[in-house]
């Protein structure tokens, strides 16, 4: 009998435990979208710090703020007397000792607020990278896993009146099966790098919405608006006061409405980046948003915007202002990258390898920058882990719900550079392939390769992903990392798939601004000259690949990547940038601008 007891009691305690485990797990909600449009209180500002390198706080229990409660009491941890850090942005960049932390650091904001009847409050961040646990006055509220997307908490009921203590435990630690992974060629910035605001609602409010053109259509919008609450069938009306619209539809016992409306919209392009003010009403909650509206798709071997072919004259952006050797966040910095852009001649960018800032994608789409957003699914994923399908659809759900209504977007990237020989690798982006579809079927759908094989001058393009992305997108570095096997002008394509457009969305080498120690056409001598005949030598090439829709050079500024040790040359960055990371063109920069004039 004592036997069944202590039976009984160990499984009792194992239940408990994985209970425990399972709510100290909440994972976060999929955020509401628009966040500048709702009734919002920032927390944008100083917060106070705890350095936890060692990750001694979870032990500590740091987030409970214990005091001495006797005399022969003490704490041996507290926010006060700490350094104090701005939010948003990373860690790294702000403390001398913080620059190279892969680790965590435990933030702390005090806000006051006042609940009232009726309404709903929820605490939203931007991104955390890369991990987030999240505590209220002494209470876990949920964790969120990825570092450049959005998420939110509920914390009707959770907050108090008055004071409140809200904790932020941000780790920066790279997962094997992590999006991305151990590795890759850009700064591991950590911390609230993004935007956090307190957001109030009414008891039900829109919570999301989709409003664009239909696929292959130039007057025809085809949306829906979702309402979330209590009272989720209601009447919403969808306005664009300028062209003097506006249409009615009840929503579903899910909160769901569906429109379907013709108009003849001035359609947006990058020569006319046309936004109309939308109004999206319901009993309870009205939204406003600023839309655009085109059509972008392909057709045969050519990208067309609008019912007619273009170019896709791009250029590949990290998310890092060059000056302040941190992550971008302002609307400053993303200014500074965005104009670099358009001054090289850009109609496109390509925002790499992760969603930046809901900012960025918004700015781009008023300068009439078309963007290509992608997910940090680069290179070594785990993708036979039990937990990377998951992670996978929750990032994928969180990129495309916060951008599918700007119209600058016109490319999901799914993938870039990962192995065909890597298990459950095909299955797994196939499968998220089809559920962005599902999610959004207005947008090409693309991954990128580096997949080929360079033999006799002939470049081999294949890879089994191609089947299932409208463009096949190639990285290659011939001229850099593979040396040229003859003229560029006699360089053969070898296309698979040899129907899709193909776009070039990475290629180029280093250079360091200024440098012509040495031979100038060796590449060791990292000298601008080795880089502006890359560059002339992919022009030439350009002119007999088959379908090419478009180029995208590696990449705009140089950047910071740790993995790039040489310390004459490179110094803890990739130098492949046309542009230094003191605002000096590189020669080049001038073949590209030139080359962009042209086309
Ligand atoms: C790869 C990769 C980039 C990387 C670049 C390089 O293609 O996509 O992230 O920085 O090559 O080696 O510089």
């Amino acid at each position: 009998m004592k036997k069944y007891f202590k039976t009984v009691i160990t499984e009792g305690v194992l239940i408990g435990l994985v209970f425990i485990l399972f709510i100290g797990r909440v994972n976060a909600q999929t955020a509401m979208i628009n966040v500048q449009a709702r009734n919002t209180t920032s927390l944008n500002g100083k917060w106070t710090v705890i350095l936890d390198p060692t990750g001694a706080g979870d032990y500590k229990q740091v987030w409970q703020e214990k005091k001495p409660q006797k005399k022969t009491d003490f704490v041996e941890y507290s926010f006060e007397g700490g350094p104090e850090l701005d939010v948003p942005g990373d860690f790294n960049s702000q403390l001398c000792e913080l620059t190279y932390l892969e680790g965590t650091v435990w933030y702390k904001k005090q806000f006051d607020y006042t609940a009232k009847p009726d309404r709903r409050l929820f605490l939203h961040f931007g991104a955390v990278n890369y991990a987030a646990d999240v505590y209220l006055n002494g209470e876990k509220i949920g964790s969120h896993e990825g570092g450049f997307t959005p998420f939110q908490f509920e914390i009707t009921g959770k907050v108090k009146n008055g004071e409140n203590a809200l904790i932020v435990k941000a780790d920066n630690r790279r997962l094997k099966n992590g999006l991305p992974g151990y590795g890759y060629d850009w700064f591991n910035y950590g911390g609230i790098t993004r935007d956090v605001n307190l957001i109030e609602t009414n008891e039900t409010f829109i919570e999301d919405y989709f409003i664009q053109l239909k696929k292959g259509s130039l007057n025809t919008v085809s949306g829906w608006v979702k309402l979330n609450g209590a009272n989720l069938q209601q009447s919403v009306e969808i306005g664009i006061p300028e062209l003097n619209l506006s249409r009615k539809a009840t929503t579903n016992e899910e909160g769901m409405a569906y429109v379907e409306f013709k108009s003849a919209f001035k359609l947006w392009s990058p020569e006319n980046p046309k936004l109309y003010k939308l109004v999206i009403e319901s009993k309870t909650d009205t939204v406003s948003d600023e839309i655009g509206f085109r059509s972008i798709e392909v057709k045969g071997d050519k990208v067309v915007l609008n019912g007619s072919p273009i170019f896709l004259k791009a250029v590949n952006i990290h998310e890092e202002n060059p000056y302040k050797r941190a992550r971008a966040f302002t609307d400053g910095d993303n200014r500074l990258l965005l104009e670099a852009a358009k001054e090289l001649g850009c109609n496109f960018v390509r925002l790499v390898h992760y969603p930046h800032n809901e900012k960025m994608v918004k700015q781009a789409e008023k300068m009439g920058l078309m963007v290509w957003s992608e997910l940090p699914v680069y290179q070594h994923i785990q993708f036979a882990d039990s937990l990377v399908p998951q992670k996978l659809e929750t990032m994928l759900n969180e990129m495309v719900r916060r951008d599918k209504n700007r119209c600058g977007v016109i490319v999901w990237s799914l993938s870039n550079e990962t192995y065909p020989g890597t298990p459950n690798r095909n299955e797994a982006l196939i499968e998220l392939t089809q559920k962005c579809r599902a999610l959004d079927s207005t947008r090409l759908i693309v991954h990128v390769m580096n997949t080929h094989s360079y033999d006799n001058n002939t470049f081999n393009v294949w890879d089994p992903l191609y089947k299932y992305s409208d463009l096949i997108a190639v990285n290659e570095y011939i001229g850099w990392y593979i040396p040229w096997q003859g003229k560029p002008s006699e360089t053969r394509w070898n296309v698979s798939f040899p129907d899709k457009p193909v776009f070039i969305s990475e290629f180029g080498g280093e250079a360091k601004s200024g440098s012509a120690q040495g031979p100038t056409d060796e590449a060791a001598s990292w000298s601008e000259e080795y880089q502006e005949t890359i560059y002339k030598n992919q022009v030439e090439m350009f002119g007999n690949i088959p379908n090419l829709c478009g180029v995208c050079p590696w990449l705009l500024f140089d950047y910071r990547s740790l993995g790039r040790m040489n310390l004459v040359y490179q110094n803890g960055y990739n130098r492949k940038g046309l542009i230094s990371e003191n605002g000096e063109k590189k020669k080049a920069w001038f073949i590209m601008n030139e080359y962009f004039k042209r086309k």
